[in-house]
């Protein structure tokens, strides 16, 4: 068998053009969704991933407020410019770049950002509505997870989903978003002593490790769904995630490639949560 790939470019476009209707029905209403985005200090992944944000949403007509401070800015003056943020109604979507500089507690300041606002969905208020089943902005990365894994037309109800990885931003996250869609979820992390007696067994299986090669074409069970949230770079440079690519798709039954995935859908779906903030608001 050889799996079909789950296109995260041409989901991302899809959607992204959707969220670009929805941006101009409220620009109509009077109500443009703006994103704030904060970057502190100069790391250089960082300017990155914030540039490309930025033009995300201005290829899908969100309004995006960008501050940029060096890295001596205090930590309140990043929570009191969160604070104006959270009391200017323009504002839907604030998104403060991690990692920030060593004096600043980044748990003190995504607590700052206003439930409402908050569109990585980091905070433990975010979380918890998650974990109680109760509406809320979803991380992006599982998000993005969850729409390209219904994307195969593949019902997550009853099957057996094994997440690699417990991180606050992916592993935990993707886990509860799987247990809300009726999959029965396993969770296994790096003491987890034999992680392929578990792998055989899944149906669908996220890895989020952050190591090349980690899941292997002996540890998938044939025709599973796999979806790749690795970004790592093999000897020669080049983007690669965590499963061993060209092995593992002569098992699946559905694999994400890396790059065109998972990635792209990250920030599809921070536009997705601004717009959802935004309509919220707008009501
Ligand atoms: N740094 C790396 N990824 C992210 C993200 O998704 N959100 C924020 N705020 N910072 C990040």
């Amino acid at each position: 068998m050889t799996a079909k790939l789950i296109d995260g470019v041409a989901l991302s476009r899809t959607m992204r053009a959707e969220v670009a209707a929805r941006a101009a029905a409220l620009r109509e209403r009077g109500k443009p969704p703006a994103l704030a985005v904060v970057l502190v200090g100069d790391d250089p992944a960082s300017q990155v991933y914030v540039r490309n944000k930025i033009k995300a949403c201005e290829e899908c007509g969100v309004h995006s407020i960008f501050e940029r401070y060096d890295a001596s800015l205090s930590e309140a003056e990043l929570l009191a410019r969160i604070a104006a943020f959270n009391a200017d109604a323009s504002v839907h979507g604030i998104l403060i770049q991690l990692p920030l500089p060593r004096h600043i507690d980044p748990q003190k300041v995504i607590a700052a950002i206003a439930t409402a606002k908050d569109v990585d969905g980091f905070s433990v208020h975010s979380a918890g509505c998650l974990v109680a089943g109760l509406p809320g902005l979803r991380p992006a990365t599982p998000y993005g997870c969850m729409k390209l894994l219904q994307s195969t037309g593949i019902d997550a109800r009853g099957k057996h989903a094994v997440v690699i990885g417990r991180s606050n931003t992916v592993g935990k996250p993707m886990a509860l978003l799987l247990l809300q869609a009726n999959a029965t979820v396993t969770v296994c992390h790096s003491a987890t002593p034999d992680l392929a007696v578990h792998t055989r067994q899944a149906d669908i299986v996220i890895a989020a490790v952050g190591r090349r090669n980690m899941l292997r074409a002996d540890m998938v069970k044939p025709g599973a769904v796999v979806i790749d949230v690795g970004m790592n770079r093999n000897e020669d440079g080049k983007l690669c995630g965590d499963v061993d690519f060209e092995a593992v798709r002569q098992v699946a039954g559905w694999i994400t490639p890396v790059p065109g995935g998972v990635g792209p859908m990250t920030i599809t779906m921070l536009l997705v949560n601004t717009l959802e903030a935004a309509e919220r608001a707008s009501v």
